[in-house]
């Protein structure tokens, strides 16, 4: 898949790690937010992606069919081009030592520190009745997933900044106490349009069911666009509309050529072109640009095994670092 290249920082060469929770097909979102940046990353680093299923777990209903959400996930990773030859994709279960160095990483924990994270005292917001302990410590778990494999460089959203800020702090705690074994990671924050979903206001996610799959038919996908909120002022054919505030015109801006964007803007505002037949463009641009990807995606789906293959070959990898780095981390504490 093509798509805007991120620029890569010039300090290339580090070791990159990421992760996702296995909610399945990936969306939009997903894909301009994340993935398209771990795809660029590979260029300049040696890269870890992960299905954090273990985080999965704070949240119970993420759970559901979690095999198939890795799948399809892992499919659509594929897809977009995440190399099994030059990253290592791995699952979080898998490489049990991380569990090992979260409890030893908990230690040195503050649990002020915790208490201060936004998403906890979000959650704690949201269902305060409904907070496991696992949640408070999902930035334990998280910087245990970061620095067992060493990474220096964690490219993640500015929601996810906080966590990498603590995991920074435990980092300086654990070395203070047993001497410098791990390397502070640092947050990469790269230029991500935010892709609003269908109903033109809230950030697009699965849950809110206002996404766009990759992984949809191009049937699916002008059905999805059909449904997009307008600019809500423009209630006739004959009324000039306001692109600045409508998502379609939005997404038109990435999916688009720059002349299309230029006719549509003016198309809409002397009222030349209605929504019905601006939407009707956008879901061709979108299906157009989505097209190879969804080509490779059928390709890499009928090849039985391939997942399995690809994430038992990249687990066997991290989990050989893993296991160094604890039998390290093992003697500087003094274990007997
Ligand atoms: N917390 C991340 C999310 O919800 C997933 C994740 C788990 C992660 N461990 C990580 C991301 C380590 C970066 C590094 O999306």
């Amino acid at each position: 898949m093509t798509g805007l290249p991120v620029e890569l920082p010039p300090n290339k060469g580090g070791r990159v790690l990421s992760g996702a929770r296995p909610t399945g097909r990936l969306h939009l979102g997903n894909y301009f937010g994340a993935l398209r940046n771990w795809v660029t990353l590979q260029d300049g680093y040696d890269c870890f992606y992960f299905v954090a299923d273990v985080h999965a777990l704070t949240t119970v209903e993420d759970t559901q069919g979690l095999r198939e959400n890795t799948r399809e996930m892992v499919l659509d990773w594929l897809a977009a081009g995440l190399d099994p030859d030059r990253s290592t994709l791995f699952i979080q279960s898998r490489v049990p030592e991380v569990l090992e160095l979260h409890a030893y990483l908990s230690m040195v924990t503050p649990m002020g520190s915790l208490q201060r994270v936004p998403s906890f005292k979000e959650q704690m917001r949201l269902r305060p009745e409904g907070l496991n302990y696992g949640l408070v410590g999902y930035p334990v778990l998280q910087t245990a997933d970061i620095i067992i494999y060493l990474a220096d460089t964690v490219p993640v959203g500015v929601d996810q900044a906080p966590h990498v800020e603590l995991s920074r702090e435990i980092v300086r705690r654990f070395n203070g106490q047993f001497g410098e074994v791990f390397p502070e990671p640092q947050v990469l924050l790269s230029e991500t349009p935010s892709i609003r979903g269908t109903d033109g206001e809230q950030k697009m996610s699965k849950s809110l069911d206002n996404h766009i799959e990759l992984a949809a038919s191009a049937e699916e996908t002008t059905q999805r666009v059909m449904t997009m909120v307008t600019d809500p002022q423009r209630a006739r054919r004959t009324d000039p509309g306001r692109p600045w505030v409508c998502n379609v015109y939005a997404l038109h801006n990435i999916f688009s050529s720059d002349d299309a964007v230029r006719d549509i803007y003016e198309g809409c505002t002397n009222a030349t072109i209605g929504c019905v037949e601006d939407k009707h463009a956008l879901a061709n641009a979108i299906n157009d640009y989505l097209w190879p990807f969804r080509e490779r995606r059928a390709e890499l789906q009928s090849r039985p095994h391939l997942v399995e293959d690809v994430l038992a070959a990249g687990t066997e990898r991290a989990r050989a670092v893993a296991v160094r780095t604890m039998e390290e981390v093992r003697d500087r504490i003094g274990f007997f």
